[in-house]
């Protein structure tokens, strides 16, 4: 939540452009309001305002900032509402140093009332405002720009992404990190950077170095220093990481939106993860066949990869898995957590508070635990705090709502379940072979629906009755998809929706069902089929406007149904585990058009943001 970002040159630039540019690829952190700064002749000149980037630069005109040092900011508000004064960078008294914050300082009310007392004036109502005036605080008691840096982080308790700068002392800017994304990297003797993700920095360096918590960098035109504030502000040596992600991959090269590009994108994004490393894959399959307990932890559509992922994985290792959102995976898990467990942990993001916080307890309270992680991110925390992780291969993912990632998550999982078919012997070789053929043709099949699919989707959302409420029902593997359809409709159309088991929707959501009532049934052909087709002919029977996904041939439940959607997927029993990916992007396009159809911006849904670093 919120993108931070900063350059320091010695070239002759527009700082002003290019931060500019790099907050917009990083607004899927957050959109409610933006700002920057630079130091012009010892004068830090601050341009901010609540609205969305472009909104604002056309009324403030970023590109006007001149010099050699800036910062910028897009923020997703926690600490006072979308306001200007909320807006960052934020200042201290003397109005000569300036920060921009990626997290929560949780201690900040007490540290605000300490500071008014030492006549400290505040403007804004943020947490991030004390940082200013506890380092003006420290600049005060004799302390140079880094260690008042320093001594300020010290008071401060929660979670930091932060760079400062300070109009006395212009040809520096300091980062650093706890518990919130920070990277930084140069162009050796010109310019550095530093921004809370990576399609910020693609176009200028692909060797970044990501901070760990309680690091601190400075970062000098084209020169970067890195310290350990824990250790008394040791210099340390960091190795770069190379990302081989396409810059173009970061751009909407002709798509109206992020969304649809990312859609499309998902059968490339399938082949690649595909190519997996075999290692990796048997690597967790082995944990998992080793391990007496097995739980499983996301958040959002992580979580819905996660129940896709467990049923899969089940039906090959013989073991239950338990399935935990990981907001509540401590409180289910006090006192519980027992020796010999592996935790999955997944998160595209691999910065997901929540689920971070999951791992790190269950590794205090848990000596004898294996945490594997499944992200997108190569170098997010996730991947510090487990003991292993499969990296999947989506690229860049800009849209707030997750599309290529899920399916890439559900297929990595699906890979570790054919492994563990394999080690296991629960197939013979020859079966074995036809279920990795099957996943193998994904891509294609995903490629066939978006070619032929476009237009009779749009036309489905057209005539469908535009302040509906949806039920989106499922059985078995299939309410994974259900469920995660739902989430990408409530979240870029902002209907209402209820994603359940078809056959628990009769225990109550039933009643809901009226003359007309759009029930949405996912209807693979798989075990499920015959018994979802009687939960069909109950809706039906009740007057809801059915809307079927199918396979090409089926004829049942599509004859049954009001609008049909068919997915070009053979009905064989190999592609029984693996709907969750061939079925989902038809749900993701209906839940895209229908954003459209709203006349809202499927990139940026209301009051979310990419990464959630709050808990
Ligand atoms: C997905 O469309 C949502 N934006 C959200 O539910 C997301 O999946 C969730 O916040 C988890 O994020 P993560 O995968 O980065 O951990």
């Amino acid at each position: 939540m919120c993108g931070i970002f900063g350059i320091i040159t010695n070239q002759d630039i527009n700082i002003g452009s290019i931060a500019l540019e790099a907050i917009r690829k990083l607004e899927y952190r957050g959109y409610d309001s933006c700002g920057m700064v630079s130091i012009e002749n010892t004068d830090l000149q601050i341009l901010k305002d609540s609205g969305k980037i472009d909104e604002i630069h056309e009324k403030l005109h970023f590109d006007t900032l001149n010099g050699s040092i800036a910062l910028a900011h897009t923020r997703w508000a926690t600490h006072g509402p979308p306001t200007k004064d909320n807006s960052h960078p934020h200042t201290d008294c003397t109005g000569e140093i300036a920060v921009v914050h990626n997290g929560i300082i949780e201690n900040f009310i007490e540290l605000k009332k300490e500071l008014i007392s030492k006549g400290h004036s505040f403007k804004s109502e943020t947490d991030t405002e004390i940082v200013p005036h506890l380092i003006e605080e420290k600049l005060k008691e004799g302390y140079d720009f880094k260690e008042a840096v320093v001594e300020a982080l010290k008071k401060c308790e929660g979670a930091y992404a932060l760079s400062v700068c300070y109009a006395k002392e212009p040809n520096s800017i300091i980062v650093a990190r706890k518990e919130s994304p920070l990277i930084v990297g140069m162009e050796e003797g010109k310019t550095s950077y530093c921004a809370s993700d990576i399609p910020a920095l693609l176009q200028y360096t692909r060797n970044c170095f990501i901070l760990e918590d309680n690091e601190m960098a400075i970062l000098k035109a084209g020169e970067i220093e890195f310290f350990d504030i824990e250790n008394s502000l040791k210099k340390i040596t960091k190795q770069p990481k190379h990302i081989n992600w396409d810059i173009d991959a970061a751009e909407k090269n002709g798509y109206e939106h992020f969304m649809l590009k990312e859609i499309f994108e998902e059968p490339d994004a399938l082949r690649k993860t595909l190519k997996t490393s075999d290692e990796e894959i048997e690597l967790f399959a082995r944990k998992l066949i080793k391990a007496d307990h097995i739980y499983i932890t996301a958040a959002g559509t992580s979580f819905y990869a996660s129940l896709a992922g467990k049923y899969i994985i089940t039906r090959f290792l013989g073991k239950y898995i338990q399935e935990i959102e990981c907001s509540e995976f401590q409180n289910k898990l006090t006192g519980a957590l027992e020796k010999n467990t592996v935790i999955i942990a997944i998160s595209q993001s691999g910065e997901t508070v929540d689920t971070i916080e999951a791992i790190r307890w269950a590794k205090e309270v848990q000596k004898d635990i294996t945490i594997l992680a499944i992200t997108n991110i190569i170098g997010s925390s996730i991947t510090r705090y487990s003991d292993h992780s499969i990296i999947t291969r989506a690229g860049p993912e800009i849209g707030v709502a997750a599309t290529k990632t899920y399916v890439t998550q559900v297929l990595s999982l699906a890979l570790i379940a054919l492994k563990i078919a394999g080690l296991r012997k629960k197939l013979a070789p020859v079966e074995l072979d036809k279920y990795y053929d099957a996943l193998k043709s994904i891509p294609e099949i995903i490629e066939i629906f978006l070619k032929n699919n476009l237009e009779s989707i749009k036309e489905i959302v057209q005539n469908l009755e535009k302040n509906a409420n949806y039920f989106f029902l499922a059985r078995g593997i299939s309410i994974a998809t259900a469920k995660e359809g739902g989430l990408k409709l409530k979240e870029v159309a902002c209907r209402f929706i209820e994603g359940y088991s078809a056959a628990h929707a009769k225990h109550g959501p039933i009643s809901l069902v009226r003359e007309g009532f759009p029930i949405i049934f996912i209807a693979p052909p798989d075990k499920s089929y015959e018994r979802l087709v009687g939960n069909v002919m109950e809706f039906k029977a009740r007057g809801g406007h059915i809307i079927s996904l199918v396979v090409d041939n089926d004829e049942t439940i599509s004859e049954m149904s009001d609008i049909t959607i068919r997915i070009p997927q053979p009905s064989t029993k190999y592609y029984q585990y693996f709907s969750p990916i061939t079925f989902i992007p038809a749900l993701q396009l209906l839940a895209y058009y229908a954003a459209l159809d709203h006349n809202l911006d499927p990139d940026k849904p209301l009051n979310l943001a990419k990464t959630v670093t709050v808990h």
